[in-house]
C-alpha cells in the first residue's frame, strides 16, 4: 500500500499539445480516488505518467514519498487496468491470471495459491480452464482485473475499466469494484468520464478540464459546494440550472445562478406567494422521479418532480425554489462567489 504524490506534473507531447499543465496532488494511502473531465481532459496522460508509460516533461512523481520520475512501470510496483481486456487468446482464464507471476519468476505453488484466491475474491472459480472467447464481457473484465490483483501491486490504476460494458453490467462492476477497494484497502486511482461513476466510487474525485484541476473533493462536496461553473454543470443529472438572476428575481448583474433541479419545486393551479410562472415544455417520466422542463421568463429550467407528474405540454405551472439552495457564479469568471 502507498501514497502518491504528483507535484507540478506536466506533460507535452511531441508537436506542442500540453495535455497535462501542471497537476498537483497528494493521494493518500488506501484511499480511492478518481479523475474525471471530458474526453481529450488529460486523465488517461496523468494516469499514464503515473504507470511510468509516458515520461513526464516536469514536476515531480513520489510513491510512498521516494521520487519515481525516472523509474519503469515495473519498478514501480502498480498495476494498470484498461478499458480493452487485452487478455491472451490462447491461454486459458487461470495461465491468463498465472503469467504476470510467472514473468515475475514466483515459483509454482506460489502462483497456483495466488491465482486461486483471486478467482475465489472474483468469482472466477468455475471459468478457469475456459478461453477468453468463452467468456462474457464482464467475465473478461474481471479476469482483466484478477491479472492485476494477482501481482499485489501497491496501487491499482484504472483508465475507463466498465466503458466496454453494457449499462446494467457496467453498473454491477461498479459496485464490485467498490467493494473490492473496500477489501483490499489499496490505494486506488480510477480514470473515468463518467460523473456517476466518479461519484459513487470515490473518497475524491479530481475534476479535470484541458489539462487542469478543476477542483479536487468528496464527491457531496462537489455536488453541493462547486469550485466553478464547469465543475457545477459536469456533476448532476438533469443537469444544474444555469440561470441570469433576473430570472429569477434576484438583482444582481454579472452573476449566473446555479440551482439544483431537486431544490425547484413545480406545481399546478394557485401559485404560492414568491413563486414564478411559467408553462411546461417537457415531461421525461423516469420512473422513480420525472424530469419537469419549464419555459419561465424566457429562459428554461428542469425541476425534479414526482414519478407520477403528468401535465401536458403547455399548461401554465407554477415554479418554487429556496433561495438558501442558490450557488452565485461570476458571470466572466466563472468562479463560485
Ligand atoms: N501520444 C500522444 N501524442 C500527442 N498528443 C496526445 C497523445 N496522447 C494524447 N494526446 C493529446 O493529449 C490530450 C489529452 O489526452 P488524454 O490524456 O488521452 O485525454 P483523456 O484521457 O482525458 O480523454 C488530448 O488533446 C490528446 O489528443
Ligand atoms: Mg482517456
Amino acid at each position: 500500500m502507498a501514497t502518491v504524490s504528483l507535484e507540478d506534473v506536466r506533460k507535452v507531447y511531441r508537436g506542442g499539445v500540453a495535455a497535462v499543465k501542471g497537476v498537483s496532488l497528494d493521494i493518500a494511502d488506501g484511499e480511492f480516488i478518481s479523475l474525471v473531465g471530458p474526453s481529450g481532459c488529460g486523465k488517461s496522460t496523468t494516469l499514464n505518467l503515473i504507470a511510468g508509460l509516458e515520461e513526464l516533461s516536469g514536476g515531480t512523481l513520489r510513491i510512498d514519498g521516494a521520487v519515481v520520475n525516472d523509474l519503469s512501470p515495473r519498478e514501480r510496483d502498480i498495476a494498470m487496468v484498461f478499458q480493452s481486456y487485452a487478455l491472451y487468446p490462447h491461454l486459458d482464464v487461470a495461465r491468463n491470471l498465472a503469467f504476470p507471476l510467472k514473468v515475475a519468476g514466483l515459483a509454482r505453488e506460489d502462483i497456483d495459491a495466488r491465482v486461486r484466491e483471486v478467482a475465489a475474491l472474483l468469482g472466477l472459480d468455475a471459468l478457469l480452464s475456459r478461453k477468453p472467447k468463452e467468456l462474457s464481457g464482464g467475465q473478461r473484465q474481471r479476469v482483466a482485473l484478477g491479472r492485476a490483483l494477482v501481482r499485489r501491486p501497491k496501487v491499482f490504476l484504472f483508465d475507463e475499466p466498465l466503458s466496454n460494458l453494457d449499462a446494467a453490467l457496467r453498473t454491477q462492476m461498479r459496485g464490485e469494484i467498490k467493494k473490492l477497494h473496500e477489501q483490499l484497502g489499496a490505494t486506488f486511482i480510477y480514470v473515468t468520464h463518467d460523473q456517476a461513476e466518479a461519484m459513487t466510487l470515490s473518497d475524491r474525485v479530481v475534476v479535470m478540464n484541458q489539462g487542469e484541476v478543476q477542483q479536487v473533493a468528496p464527491p457531496r462536496e462537489l455536488y453541493d459546494a462547486p469550485a466553478n461553473l464547469f465543475v457545477a454543470g459536469f456533476f448532476g443529472a438533469p443537469r444544474i440550472n444555469l440561470v441570469k438572476p433576473g430570472t429569477l428575481g434576484q438583482p444582481e448583474a454579472d452573476v449566473v445562478l446555479g440551482l439544483r433541479p431537486e431544490h425547484l419545486e413545480v406545481g399546478q393551479g394557485e401559485a404560492p406567494p414568491g413563486a414564478l410562472e411559467g408553462r411546461v415544455y417537457l415531461v421525461e417520466p423516469m420512473g422513480a422521479e420525472s424530469w419537469v422542463t419549464v419555459e419561465s421568463a424566457g429562459e428554461r429550467l428542469v425541476a425534479r418532480a414526482a414519478g407520477d407528474f403528468r401535465v401536458p405540454t403547455g399548461a401554465a405551472v407554477w415554479l418554487r425554489y429556496d433561495a438558501s439552495k442558490l450557488r452565485r457564479f461570476d458571470a466572466k469568471s466563472g468562479r463560485a462567489l
